[in-house]
């Protein structure tokens, strides 16, 4: 393979980890990063762009070999298609491809037509449907906003009343804009979630180890949802027969449904599993597709990847390529500012102890530069790291600048070490109103431990 020159578009923990990851690679000769955030200076330069149009132009300037997109946004606008059309390669789904993610009605009627197994549903803008729908369902009622909502999109209601008013509050534009006057309104499936994730060139995927986020704010999953407090992997949850399952009738079919519907999906496709059990057998349903990696699942599996992530990131083949894993586990921990998720916090800076490598590392997210090192970009003449040193990092040339801020990610060769190390590396990390969860990956370790005893 020939040198690469990489943009990476986002500005999140999961660009800052899919960053590393290249950075490490010798075949990576520039890295750039769109908008970036303080600490992918560490890593390569930031850079601005407007629209579709100028970041054709900045990739055909600075010789972009290859464009990693990150979020959804910009991917269900057709950043990828806009790229392609000219000639640039591009790690990412279509416009059209994306809709698995930006439209909740879309994929559930895609997954129906393609027999991949998911909650009972109905899409509906009308009310009355609705309502008649809901007498069908036993309480807890779900309902899910059609559009993009930033993650929020989503409400489980306690009993059909309920369920009523929200249907209500969504259909008139009051709870979600034009995002909720379509509305998907589902059977409640109680189990446990799994992230999986699986890289497609639109005919052949290959599955990531199994993750598990911790969507909730608060220990023992109390208080509101967020993004994602923390994440591990590999998850013990999902023995080799179950992985087996959702690859086969989730992932795959998923893929294969997408080229038949003319929609080859090129990129990673994140499905959102939970899994039931159901006489006796567990049993995996599809509740969401993502069409980009989690946040923060992604910072967790890149570090424990031992094949190249560039070379997944660029093969126009995936048959032909198998993708191996570290025997290593990793855990990732959230810290995040004092007002998420409800609100802003003021800028913070942050000071970082010494940890020992061998611990793990951090993904910065929700970082700036302080101060003293705005105007880094006139300054940075290198586009591969060097611009900003870790000691400056360390000694407050970060400021948190809200929501999440970075995830401490620590390895070990068993789930119960990598959990210490990442407590190690948030035990390093200080700035005002820091808060994180103390659990992460506990399911997983209670998991492990109940076996033990059934075992005994
Ligand atoms: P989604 O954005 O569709 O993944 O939904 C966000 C969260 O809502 C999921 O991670 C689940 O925790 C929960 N959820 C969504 N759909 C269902 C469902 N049908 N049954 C139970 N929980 C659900
Ligand atoms: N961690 C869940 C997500 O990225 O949507």
């Amino acid at each position: 393979m020939q040198t690469q020159k990489i943009l990476i578009l986002g500005n999140g923990g999961r660009e800052y980890a899919i960053g590393l990851a290249l950075s490490q690679d010798t075949r990576v000769e520039e890295l750039y990063f769109a908008p970036g955030n303080g600490a992918t200076w560490l890593l390569g330069k930031n850079i601005t762009y407007n629209d579709n149009h100028e970041l054709v132009q900045i990739c055909k300037q600075l010789r972009i070999t290859l464009v990693v997109v990150g979020p959804e946004e910009p991917l269900t606008k057709g950043v990828s298609d806009v790229l392609r059309e000219n000639g640039i390669r591009v790690f990412g789904p279509s416009a059209r491809a994306a809709q698995l993610e930006g439209s909740k009605a879309f994929m559930k009627d895609f997954a129906t037509r393609h027999n991949i197994p998911t909650a009972r549903y109905i899409k509906s803008s009308d009310f009355e449907e609705i309502r008649a729908f809901i007498t069908t369902l036993t309480p807890p009622i779900v309902l899910k906003a059609d559009g993009l909502c930033a993650g929020k999109g989503v409400i489980i209601t306690q009993d059909s009343q309920e369920a009523l008013e929200y249907a209500t509050k969504m259909l008139s534009g009051e709870l979600f804009g034009e995002a909720g006057k379509v509305l998907v309104v589902e059977e409640y499936l109680d189990g446990f979630e799994l992230s999986v994730f699986a890289l497609s060139d639109g005919k052949s995927c290959l599955v990531l180890n199994p993750a598990q986020d911790h969507k909730r704010l608060l220990d023992n999953d109390e208080g509101p949802n967020t993004g994602g407090m923390g994440a591990y992997t590999p998850t013990p949850m999902c023995d080799s027969a179950l992985f087996e399952e959702i690859r086969r009738e989730i992932m795959q079919r998923a893929i294969d449904g997408m080229a038949r519907d003319d929609m080859p999906f090129c990129g990673v496709l994140f499905g959102g599993i939970m899994v039931v059990r159901r006489e006796g057998r567990l049993v995996p349903y599809l509740l969401e597709f993502n069409v980009r990696f989690g946040d923060p699942e992604c910072e967790v599996l890149l570090p424990s990847l031992e094949t190249p992530l560039l070379d997944l990131l660029c093969a126009e083949d995936l048959g032909g390529l198998a993708v191996r894993f570290k025997p290593n586990y990793s855990v990732g921990v959230v810290l995040a500012s004092q007002a998420y998720p409800y609100g802003k916090s003021t800028s913070q800076r942050i000071f970082i102890d010494s940890f020992d490598d061998a611990l793990g590392h951090i993904a910065f997210a929700g970082v700036e530069l302080s101060e003293e090192f705005a105007g880094l970009d006139s300054k940075a003449s290198v586009a591969l790291g060097g611009s900003l040193s870790f000691s400056e990092i360390q000694n407050g040339a970060l400021l948190a600048s809200g929501g999440r801020v970075l995830v401490c990610v620590g390895i070990g060769a068993n789930l119960v070490q990598a959990r210490e190390n990442a407590y190690k590396i948030a035990q390093s990390i200080r700035f005002e109103g820091m808060q994180y969860r103390k659990d992460i990956a506990m399911r997983g370790i209670r998991f492990l431990d109940s076996q033990d005893s059934q075992a005994r």
